[in-house]
Order: C-alpha cells, then structure tokens, then sequence
C-alpha cells in the first residue's frame, strides 16, 4: 500500500510513522509513506495557500490553485482508489471503514486547515470525506495520523501476531474484554482463577461474556445494529 499526504503542516505528522509499528510496516516494504507540503504549490513570492472567505465568515479557507497543482501531479504517477478529505464535517470513521481501506492499493488523504478547503476541490477530487469524531481538531493531520494507523496496522504482515488484529474492540462490534498478565497474584490481587485453568473453552466462554458486558454497560449503541 501508498499513502500519500497533503498538509500545510507535514512535520505534525512525521513522528508517528518514524517510531514502533508503523515504521516496521515501511521497514518491511508493506507501506509506504509520502508527506507532501502543500506550500510548495503554494502561489507567489510568499507561498500563498490560503485567502479569506467568500460571504465572510472569518477563518482562512485554502485556495484550489495550490491543492490542484498538487493533486494532479500526484495523480499524473499513479491512480488513486480514495481520495480523503480530513474534515470534523465528514462521515464519522470506525472499524469497517478501516477494514475496507486497508484492502486498497494508493490512498491519498488532505488534510484540512483553517476553516477547511474550497469546496471545489471536495466536488472534483475527494471519494471519502472522513471525521474523527466529534470534536474539532485545530487542522486534520492528526486525523490522517489515526485513520493511517487504524488501516495500516490491519495489512497482513504489518503486526507480528497476526490474529491480534482480529480480538480488537469492534472487530466483532464487542469492546475488548479485560486482560491479564504474571504475576497471577500481585500485591494480594488475583487473576480471574479461569485464565489460568488452561481449559481453551471455558476461557473463551468467560472473554465473551466479559465482552458482551462491558458493551452493554459502556456502549449499549455497538449491540443495537
Ligand atoms: N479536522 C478537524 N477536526 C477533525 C475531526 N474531528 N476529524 C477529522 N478531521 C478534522
């Protein structure tokens, strides 16, 4: 897999693909990574790639010039199968959309800034106009950060063990049950006696049950669809 990157402000998102699970997957040629500055498409002496607001609302909106000299340059090198648009006014991001993006080949995201980028460029290039969640971020890089990791790290070959991927919350729209490791008694706290029966059935009985009430107690919304 290829993602691409368009930021006004790439050196926000260097360090989570530099260190741990994402730098391995790059390390081992599974993805590839390019950040690209939109400021070097930006127009005139001083790199213009943002103006005012048309009907004023305040905030700065980024310019079409720079992000469809940008764009097309990319897309000149390859075909793109999502063309991302980071944005608090998207479609909110969760584990199936992750799924099914992390079976594509190139990815290009933008991230958005300011008050957003001009709508012309959403109508003529973006597949996916994507949030986070609820809140507002102060641009949409670290929106691309998440959305990269939640897709990378579901690549085949990309985590070492590699059913893990598999008994994360929402991969069965349950959360995660709790997890245990040695000592089997610390300080007088005990393991859950059925972890350490070693009887296969009985502790995947308990890890689905415990699932299935940590759903219902913290997310009742995952078990209604
Ligand atoms: N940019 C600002 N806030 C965002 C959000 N919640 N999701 C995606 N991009 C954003």
């Amino acid at each position: 897999m290829r993602i691409d990157i368009i930021s006004v402000l790439p050196e926000l998102i260097r360090s989570p693909f530099e260190a741990s699970i994402l730098k391995r997957a790059q390390q081992k040629g599974i993805v590839e990574v390019h950040l690209h500055n939109l400021k070097d498409f930006g127009m005139g002496k001083h790199r213009q790639v943002d103006d005012y607001s048309f009907g004023g609302n305040a905030g700065m909106v980024l310019r079409p010039e720079p992000l469809f000299a940008c764009i097309e340059s990319l897309q000149a090198e390859r075909t793109y199968d999502a063309i991302i648009y980071t944005t608090p006014d998207g479609r909110r991001f969760d584990q199936k959309s992750a799924n099914s993006l992390s079976l594509l080949e190139n990815i290009l995201i933008i991230c958005g800034h300011y008050k957003g980028i001009d709508q012309r460029v959403r109508d003529h290039f973006v597949t996916h106009e994507i949030s986070i969640g609820d809140y507002v971020l102060s641009g949409g890089e670290l929106a691309a950060a998440v959305i990269s990791d939640a897709i990378i790290r579901l690549i085949p070959g990309v985590l070492n063990d590699e059913t893990s991927a598999l008994t994360d919350s929402f991969q069965d729209n349950l959360l995660a049950p709790p997890v245990y490791t040695r000592p089997a008694e610390f300080r007088g706290l005990e393991v859950p006696e059925v972890l350490t029966s070693g009887h296969f059935q009985k502790i995947e009985d308990w890890n689905h049950a415990q699932a299935l009430q940590r759903t219902k107690e913290r997310r009742p919304d995952l078990l209604e669809d």
